[in-house]
């Protein structure tokens, strides 16, 4: 049987820190579900449709050097509300989960959808303000001209749209455990999830 976590959440509540955390602690594959979907965006950017492009996407778009712009973030939370766009991408992230040796898969709907048998459900939480917080330092920080107000609007957006949604909408899990990480360093974050998961091994 293969072990699988799953971590939901909204957008920079600390998921993928968090993720790549665990996935190195417990020797887990590591997917950040939400790439599909930005490279998704990327290419309807680009020019395709959502769909075409969902179904076109290859290894090497997950690795497109503008996947983290705020239009890209725009685009792949708008392509993720399409049911037929999500049902194209079910089929390689089940796939990822059921890897040998296990894995841990973030997004907004893997405990919900995606690995509703998963062993262990975060749902990972913060604030409005502590997130567009630490979103406009990273995004700042790699270079963006980006400002505060902007990137609180843009993460509010975002999560109206990603939690209003009629396919797989952004919302815990009955049986997620939630964490809301608004008062945590990263590192108590990152202690308290080992905490659970480790639990969950036992
Ligand atoms: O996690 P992220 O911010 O990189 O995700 C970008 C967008 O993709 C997000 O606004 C909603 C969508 N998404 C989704 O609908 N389902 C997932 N499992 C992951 C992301």
């Amino acid at each position: 049987m293969s072990f699988t976590v799953a971590i939901d959440g909204p957008a920079a509540a600390g998921k993928g820190t968090i993720s790549r955390a665990v996935a190195e602690r417990f020797g887990l594959a590591h997917l950040d579900t939400g790439l599909l979907y930005r490279a998704t965006g990327a290419k309807v950017l680009d020019g395709m449709k959502p769909l075409a492009a969902a179904e076109a996407l290859r290894a090497e778009d997950l690795k497109r050097d503008d996947l983290r712009t705020g239009d890209v973030a725009r685009a792949a939370s708008q392509v993720a509300a399409i049911p037929e766009v999500r049902a194209a991408l079910v089929t390689f992230q089940r796939a990822f989960a059921q890897r040998q040796g296990g894995a841990v898969l973030d997004g907004r709907d893997i405990g919900t959808v995606i690995c509703p048998e998963a062993q262990v459900k975060l749902f990972v939480t913060a604030s409005d303000n502590v997130r567009a917080d630490r979103r406009y330092r990273e995004m700042k920080g790699s270079g963006m001209d980006v400002t505060p107000e902007g990137v609180l609007a843009d993460l509010r957006e975002r999560d109206v749209r990603d939690s209003g949604r009629l396919a797989a909408p952004l919302k815990p899990a009955e049986d997620a455990v939630m964490l809301d990480t608004s008062q945590m360093s990263i590192e108590d974050a990152v202690a308290k999830a080992i905490e659970i998961i480790s639990a969950a091994r036992r």
